[in-house]
């Protein structure tokens, strides 16, 4: 094996590209807004009120609350849990947290077992994937104790997945050449699985051989729909109709659509590509705001595709929301362009009250932006085949935060405003292609990082997770993005008035600014009745339950930054104790946690534990944790939990 010491890990690589930022447009951040608009003393005036609408609680109101309601019953009734930081998984008293699916089980009834020593990309697509990250249950006929579970597969960790294949040196791990056969692997251990479900008793087990049971992988055929298919920028020399792709990518969060469809969002495609744009590529700024190539992998030497040098077009066919039907397990997936190509956090829809969906997605990248799509047709629940191509039409608007307290949100639409010609849009799918260029033009306003934004059907308002910013800087902080070097991240919550979340104006507050509050200058903003269990850092994903509460996921959080690992937090979003979190379940050291997802009946929570040992001189060989097999000959393996109530019934 030959050791390339140039190589970093795709961990590594991953952190870093998120934490660049590409964002080079010259829109006003909220601090320019107010200077223009206020003279040198009113500017005083105008930071005064960044600040007032910024504090999620009038801090005058926080103190008299200390004082008189620290003992307000939570509405979340669970015995809080203990964060921290050890080789394992915790949740509170009286519940149990089993594992449901392992990177490397059984999909099928003919699936290979799970041996880590002697892999290849044939067991690989039979088997479940790696990175576990996106996690949906759909029901069957309605039931709670049946569905399909739909988990996204985000990217791999070679250094661990593969034995011999990274070596620490100096305390560096340094990588070793990749083959064709890892490669494969890999390709195979990307995508979704879908997966039939069901609870026994009371022990929930995946069924291997149903109809439904189906792998999708980075080298499944999908279908281009919507505005961008069939356009020139997304013909390549293997496929000349600009519509046939194989393959999604970095599937990191997702949604499911009112009519049982899974939606994978694709995240970070840059990494997948490698080589060298010819000089003057007419794709050159296209690809070099999505940080296209950026060669995590080695993919590009095996598969011409994934060399820009040769491939030049390939990655405009990646970066869209994908759609799958997972009752029809031949069903070719479609990329629906209409929603814009970014790099998708996750994808989360809602009906408004006409019967017009609307679909919520982050662009996850340092300063990019919030969208939401609104389609032109109205779902029909009684018809599920008149609603299978409503993501293809509508129209998609970038949010600007306004200081006033006002989200305005501006359409992306060819031929309106600046989206013309002069600008190298000929067409909506140029607007499309470039989502993130078109949306600089309108002004939209520079996120720290929107991760999962989630929609409550109940109260007609939205959570938009913005995990961290540590490049903001005191002179480009705005009302919506108030925190210079923002470590631990904050949570927006938007309002839709009277529950239209088809709305082109809303309203915005912040609804926590994350962090340790007992630390005055990170300045979080917790409910005081918050324990010291009960903060956390870097907001991730997010789900509401069934009672309309609100559940945050975290990726980031260690020892060393917060003195725990990621886990999944309880939030009050309503009432007297509106800011107070819980810390209901923790992940094992070196893990994010992902897809919180509760059956209808609230009587199941799946949670994705991804990306176990990741980090530091963590090596398949040397992992920092062995979960959850805890076995010395295999390797630490991401994993969906499922968490149920000692003696049953409803959570939490
Ligand atoms: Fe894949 Fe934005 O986390
Ligand atoms: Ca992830
Ligand atoms: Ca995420
Ligand atoms: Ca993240």
């Amino acid at each position: 094996m030959q050791y390339d010491k140039d190589v970093i890990s795709p961990a590594t690589r991953r952190e870093n590209s998120e934490d660049i930022g590409r964002n080079a447009s010259a829109n006003p951040t909220m601090g320019d807004v107010i200077a223009r608009r206020y003279s040198r003393r009113s500017v005083i005036r105008g930071s005064l009120a960044v600040a007032a609408i910024g504090a999620i609680i009038d801090p005058l109101a926080l103190i008299a609350r200390n004082t008189a309601q620290t003992k307000e019953a939570s509405s979340f009734e669970f015995e809080e849990l203990g964060a921290g930081s050890d080789e394992t998984h915790h949740v509170a008293n009286g519940y149990r947290a089993d594992i449901l699916l392992r990177w490397g089980d059984k999909i099928f009834p003919g699936s290979p077992s799970f041996n880590s020593a002697s892999q290849s990309a044939t067991a690989q697509a039979k088997q479940f994937g790696y990175n576990n990250d996106f996690v949906g249950f759909i029901p069957i006929d309605g039931a709670n104790d049946r569905g399909l579970l739909v988990v996204n597969h985000e990217y791999t960790n070679p250094e661990l997945m593969f034995p011999n294949f990274a070596k620490i040196e100096n305390g560096e791990v340094s990588l070793g050449r990749y083959t064709k056969d890892l490669v494969d692997i890999e390709i195979a251990a990307h995508g979704g699985t879908i997966i039939e479900i069901r609870k026994i008793k009371s022990n929930w087990h995946p069924v291997l051989d149903s109809y439904y049971n189906r792998r999708i992988t980075a080298a499944t055929e999908m279908e281009l729909s919507g505005p961008v298919a069939g356009h020139d920028r997304v013909k390549t020399y293997a496929d000349p109709s600009g519509k046939k792709v194989f393959g999604t990518l970095n599937n990191c969060a997702g949604g499911l659509t009112p009519w049982g469809t899974y939606l994978m969002a694709e995240e970070n495609i840059n990494g997948y590509f490698n080589g060298r744009l010819a000089d003057g590529h007419v794709e050159f700024q296209n690809h070099s705001r999505m940080g296209i190539p950026d060669a995590w992998y080695d993919w590009g030497s095996f598969y011409d595709r994934f060399d820009v040098s040769k491939e030049p077009l390939e990655p405009n066919r990646f970066g869209w929301i994908v759609e799958v039907d997972p009752f029809e397990p031949t069903s070719i997936p479609k990329k629906r362009t209409a929603l814009g190509r970014f790099k998708h956090e996750g994808c989360e829809t809602v009906v408004s009250p006409s019967g017009r969906v609307v679909a919520y997605s982050g662009d996850d990248e340092r300063f990019e932006y919030v969208y939401k799509f609104v389609s032109k047709g109205v779902y029909d629940s009684s018809d599920r085949m008149s609603n299978k191509d409503l993501l293809d039409e509508g129209t998609l608007y970038v949010a600007r935060f306004d200081v006033d307290g006002t989200v305005d949100w501006l359409p992306l639409v060819y031929g309106r405003g600046p989206l013309k010609s002069e600008n190298g849009f000929m067409s909506q799918a140029d607007v499309l292609i470039e989502t993130r260029r078109a949306a600089d033009l309108l002004g939209a306003t520079k996120m720290d990082r929107p991760e999962d934004i989630v929609p409550n059907p109940a109260t007609g308002k939205v959570y938009v997770m913005l995990t961290n910013n540590t490049r903001r800087t005191a002179d480009n902080l705005d009302a919506a993005n108030p925190r210079s070097e923002n470590a631990f991240g904050h949570i927006i919550e938007i309002s839709e008035p009277d529950g239209d979340f088809t709305s082109k104006t809303s309203r915005w507050e912040i609804l926590l600014k994350c962090g340790d509050p007992s630390i005055a200058h990170v300045g979080a903003t917790f409910s005081p009745s918050t324990s010291e269990n009960g903060w956390f850092g870097m907001p991730d994903n997010g789900t509401i339950d069934t009672d309309g509460r609100l559940w945050v996921a975290t990726d980031g959080n260690s020892k060393e930054k917060t003195g725990r690992t990621d886990g999944l937090w309880a939030v009050e979003t309503e009432g007297p104790e509106r800011g107070r979190s819980m810390l209901f379940f923790r992940v094992p050291i070196g893990a994010e946690m992902c897809g919180p997802c509760f059956t209808p009946d609230g009587e199941a929570l799946f949670l994705s534990v991804q990306h176990p040992a990741e980090g530091g001189s963590s090596t398949y060989e040397y992992p920092s944790t062995r979960w959850p097999d805890f076995d010395p000959n295999i390797p630490a393996r991401p994993a969906v939990v499922v968490v149920t109530k000692l003696g049953g019934g409803k959570l939490a």
